[in-house]
């Protein structure tokens, strides 16, 4: 259950800022906190939300690297709460200098996918340019932004999408996209160096036929698998969003080469709708999102 209401206005303790916030993300796992099941959030009753921008509006002890006034974007714990509100407390060690080019809106909707998907290739895959690198899921708020990082990181990007996303990865830059519905990519795509997997199941299972030796798969769906396969190695974490991480790709995004991907947007007090959404309501593409301030 959600409500609405007024709350008192929390103070930042040491190591954290005050944010008023312009705008926050609604994701899957917000829908695991409000039942209580997750694993790394307090029970409820809580304040839903992680990834947010907004405005520094005051600072607690110890944070130098932020003053009142500056624009900042990312998460504001590791408890994933707190951030669907008018004013917000963050982490100096979980937020960064929003991104020029983007909008307070657009730049709420980045931290999470885009962090998950820059650990993925880059941390996780060590993904080099002139590789080739296949993404399952492409189409989604993660690997949406796996796409783009690997094709401007000079990757070729083999994309796994269902029917109704084939042109929308191309648009991304995919070089090749597979159907799931209709091909089967084990058949149609060349081996890979990295396989990225937001899917999971029999999808991640195929697409172990697909690495070339010494290649890897790395997953951010879940821990239980194993790799059938001796001479390839496999991944599985959990996304850590940090201060140095949202610099890197801010860079990424002021250079105007990798788009945000704003889906469906509703205001702050309408963060029940936004909540239906998740659960299957309809909704666009991309990351559903809360306006809460002046952007
Ligand atoms: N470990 C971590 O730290 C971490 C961090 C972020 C996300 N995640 C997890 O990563 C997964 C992806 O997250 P997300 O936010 O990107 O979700 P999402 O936006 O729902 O994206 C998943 C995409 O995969 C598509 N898809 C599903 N089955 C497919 C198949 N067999 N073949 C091709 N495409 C298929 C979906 O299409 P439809 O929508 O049409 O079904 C959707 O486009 C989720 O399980 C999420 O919980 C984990």
């Amino acid at each position: 259950m959600i409500e609405v209401e007024d709350i008192a206005l929390p103070r930042p303790a040491t190591g954290e800022v005050l944010v008023r916030v312009s705008a926050a993300g609604v994701a899957p796992w917000d829908a695991l906190i409000r039942e209580g099941k997750s694993k790394v959030s307090p029970p409820p009753p809580l304040t839903l939300g992680s990834d947010l921008s907004g405005v520094v509006e005051a600072v607690g002890a110890g944070v130098s690297r932020f003053k009142n006034g500056d624009e900042v974007y990312g998460v504001t714990n590791s408890q994933f709460v707190g951030a669907n509100a008018q004013f917000a407390v963050a982490s100096a060690e979980m937020i960064a200098p929003k991104p020029q080019r983007l909008s307070g809106l657009e730049a709420a909707s980045v931290p999470v996918v885009a962090v998950t998907a820059w650990q993925m290739l880059f941390e996780h895959a060590h993904a080099q340019a002139g590789q080739r690198v296949i993404i399952l899921g492409a189409a989604g708020n993660v690997g949406a932004y796996a796409v783009q990082f690997a094709k401007n990181a000079g990757l070729n990007v083999i994309a796994v999408v269902r029917s109704k996303d084939v042109e929308y990865v191309r648009s991304l830059g995919a070089t090749e996209v597979i159907d799931e519905g209709v091909a089967d990519f084990a058949d149609a795509a060349p081996s890979v160096d990295v396989v990225i997997d937001t899917v999971g199941g029999e999808t991640r299972e195929r697409a172990f036929g697909l690495l070339k030796p010494g290649g890897i798969l790395v997953s951010v769906v879940s821990t239980e698998f194993v790799s059938p396969r001796s001479d390839v190695r496999s991944a599985f974490f959990y996304a850590a969003v940090t201060t140095a991480r949202l610099n890197a790709i801010s860079e990424v995004f002021d250079s105007g080469k990798v788009t945000p991907q704003v889906g469906s947007v509703v205001p702050l007090d309408e963060v029940r709708t936004a909540h239906e959404m998740l659960a299957g309501a309809p909704h666009r593409r991309g990351k559903i999102m809360l306006e809460v301030g002046p952007a």
